[in-house]
């Protein structure tokens, strides 16, 4: 089968080269009995191909289960994907079998893989090694016949790196990559996805067709997609429904997606990953704040330790920065103490150098901003993680992931 065939078949719509490249590679792999891991941002069309990557194998005629590693608790993953036995856990009236047993001499997809927890992972890696499994509660081997094709939206070596997901798990994932491009990076596919996506949604609707006017065309391909073609399949389902104007304008667009050009975002600036931009810009904020924070600071130790411990002109010439320290300390005052004492209005204060040393250490943490941060943006939409995450500036996904990361539920 051809590229084009595939695409036909598939429904695929692109011609880009990227695009051409990962339909080819998944042609090549799907009748191996190799792991694959897809990679590539939300609404890419991962699970796609995944489908290609099945139906193309020899296990077409097999199951096909699709699990979702990311929305089942980590309470019961082990039990539905190997099973369990009858009494093995309050509330297992039954046995019951995995998908790993259902799915014999078949597909597993294992969509957001990164999300597994270290247990399950080492189980996984058993079954990848030799097939071998045990159902909960039980320990007498299980044997299948299963062929994994796993896919994430995060960078799985990351969180090798820092201990989350089993390295030599990673590596026979992993067997062979598989990079799905980002809507970005394949601008030409753009304006072509649009058109088949509105005009399948005007036959639905039985709706008068969509035309886009030149300046529109332009603002779509120069959008950045950050949700790629899911986001861009429903902006097309909603100019179908709610567009009275049937020739679509630039400035009519503007109410579908945002104009980029009028946030102070730097995103004219190419990035191969949105996700690693909008983390790269929280990070850049931090930095700048905590080196604003740290400037400060040490101008404000050395001007302590040149009147020999003396604080009072000190504060008297700082009240406001004085002021919001002191604030400052209150609010963080649930985490580790920081031990300056606030003075009597006369008495000198009472600094401790190494603690202090320490202390500056702790707040130093990244995570403890980025949670700060997260926490803040949370407070101030009281809850609604969509306005947080805007504020914040990454997607509604990327902080979902890091309110788990950061277990700040
Ligand atoms: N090249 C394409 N041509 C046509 N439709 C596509 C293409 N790629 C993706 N789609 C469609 O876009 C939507 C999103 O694709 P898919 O669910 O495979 O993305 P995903 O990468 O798995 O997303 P997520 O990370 O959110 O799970 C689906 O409706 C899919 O059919
Ligand atoms: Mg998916």
């Amino acid at each position: 089968m051809d590229i084009q065939d595939i695409k036909n078949r598939f429904g695929i719509i692109g011609g880009s080269p990227l695009l051409n490249r990962a339909i080819d590679i998944a042609r090549q792999v799907a009748p191996t009995d190799m792991s694959v891991l897809i990679t590539g941002e939300s609404g890419s069309g991962k699970e796609v191909f995944s489908h290609i990557i099945h139906q193309l194998s020899t296990r077409k005629h097999g199951s096909f289960i699709a699990v979702n590693c990311g929305a089942i608790p980590e309470g019961t993953i082990d039990s539905e994907l190997f099973g369990h036995e009858k009494g093995s856990f309050t509330g297992a009236h039954e046995a019951r079998k995995g998908y790993f047993e259902v799915a014999n001499g078949g597909t597993i997809f294992l969509d957001e893989v990164a999300e597994l927890p270290l247990g399950t992972q080492a189980r996984l890696l058993r079954i990848l090694e030799s097939g071998e499994y045990l159902r909960v509660g039980s320990s007498k081997v299980q044997k299948t016949d299963v062929r994994i094709v796993a896919a994430t939206n995060v960078d799985v070596y990351n969180r090798v790196k820092s201990g989350k997901f089993r390295e030599d798990l990673y590596y026979r994932l992993n067997t062979v990559p598989l990079r799905i491009p980002a809507l970005h990076e394949r601008k030409e596919d753009i304006y072509l996805l649009f058109r088949k996506f509105s005009a399948d949604f005007s036959d639905k609707y039985r709706s008068p067709g969509i035309q886009l006017e030149p300046d529109a065309i332009q603002m779509l391909s120069n959008y950045s997609w950050p949700g790629n073609v899911r986001q861009l399949k429903n902006i097309a389902e909603q100019i179908c429904v709610l567009e009275k104007d049937r020739n679509v304008t630039s400035a009519a667009l503007l109410n579908y997606i945002p104009n980029e050009s009028a946030t102070n975002l730097p995103m004219a600036i190419s990035s191969n990953n949105k996700e690693d931009f909008t983390e790269r810009d929280i990070l850049y904020k931090v930095l700048f704040d905590m080196k604003k924070d740290m400037m400060e600071l040490k101008k404000l130790v050395a001007e302590i330790i040149q009147s020999g411990g003396n604080t009072s002109h000190i504060m008297a010439d700082n009240p406001h920065y004085i002021n919001q320290l002191y604030q400052e300390i209150d609010e963080t005052r649930a985490e580790p103490t920081f031990t300056i004492k606030k003075p009597s209005q006369s008495a000198p204060v009472d600094y401790n150098y190494t603690q202090e040393a320490e202390e500056i250490e702790e707040s130093l943490s990244l995570i403890d901003k980025e949670s700060d941060l997260i926490k803040k943006a949370l407070k101030k939409h009281k809850g609604k993680r969509k306005f947080a995450a805007q504020e914040l500036g990454i997607s509604e996904r990327t902080l979902y992931r890091k309110i788990k990361e950061l277990n700040l539920n």
